[in-house]
């Protein structure tokens, strides 16, 4: 099949964006609260850090994020959908470390060496592979010598020999380049930019992971 990025569905609108984390709390029957909240524990976070998180979403993991890191560090989420950057705005409205800017993070970024971790959560999937490509850039392009890209996303299986409650998930659900990037090989994707010395942490059952790659040379 010819990939193209208008099967993409990763650019979440209208009523799927208005009620997101609710929605995601429901299809995972209850668990999401959960997962993400031991996934961003997992990052390891310290005060001080600077964040910047691509695809951002409704805050909800920003607001995760700032219990680690403190008055005294930052987070920057970039986020381009209408309704997810209201929800953004307005749950993060308290925190003046917790910023929102309307950057698309497909397209070349301006951020130079900034950042302790550069985070994405399920937003990667979404993209053909020359667009994986200008995001893991700009990640690479905005971390500090040995800064860390933290990818939560699908982790790498075969789709086909996955159980139904997963194939199916992924091949009727989602848009037909998830399936292209768990079938990839993220590690090397990302050791061909210069990230290596990875850390991962699995979740539901090993078919979703947190990837952390440090920024090498
Ligand atoms: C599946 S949602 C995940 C949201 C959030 N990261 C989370 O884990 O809750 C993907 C998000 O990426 C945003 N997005 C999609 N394409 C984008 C782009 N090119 N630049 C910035 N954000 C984008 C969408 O609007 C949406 O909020």
């Amino acid at each position: 099949m010819n990939l193209t990025q208008d099967m993409s569905k990763v650019e979440v609108k209208g009523f799927e964006a208005k009620f997101y984390d609710r929605l995601m709390d429901i299809i995972t029957l209850g668990y999401y609260p959960f997962f993400i909240r031991k996934a961003i524990r997992d990052l390891r976070l310290k005060k001080g850090y600077k964040v910047l998180d691509f695809g951002a979403g409704t805050g909800r993991n920003a607001l995760l994020m700032h219990r680690y890191i403190g008055d005294e560090g930052e987070i920057v989420g970039l986020e381009i959908g209408k309704e997810m950057q209201e929800q953004f705005r307005r749950n993060c409205a308290t925190y003046p470390n917790i910023k929102l800017e309307n950057l698309r993070i497909d397209s070349p970024l301006p951020f130079k060496e900034e950042f302790d971790i550069v985070f994405t959560s399920f937003v990667l999937h979404g993209f053909i592979q020359k667009k994986r490509d200008i995001i893991i850039q700009n990640a690479y392009n905005a971390l500090k010598p040995h800064g860390t890209f933290a990818i939560l996303d699908y982790a790498n299986f075969e789709v086909d020999k996955a159980p139904w409650y997963v194939r199916f998930p992924i091949q009727k659900v989602e848009c037909p380049l998830a399936q292209d990037f768990i079938e990839r090989d993220t590690k090397k994707m990302l050791s061909s930019f210069g990230f290596g010395d990875f850390e991962e942490h699995f979740y539901f059952g090993r078919y979703v992971r947190l990837l952390k790659a440090k920024k090498c040379n």
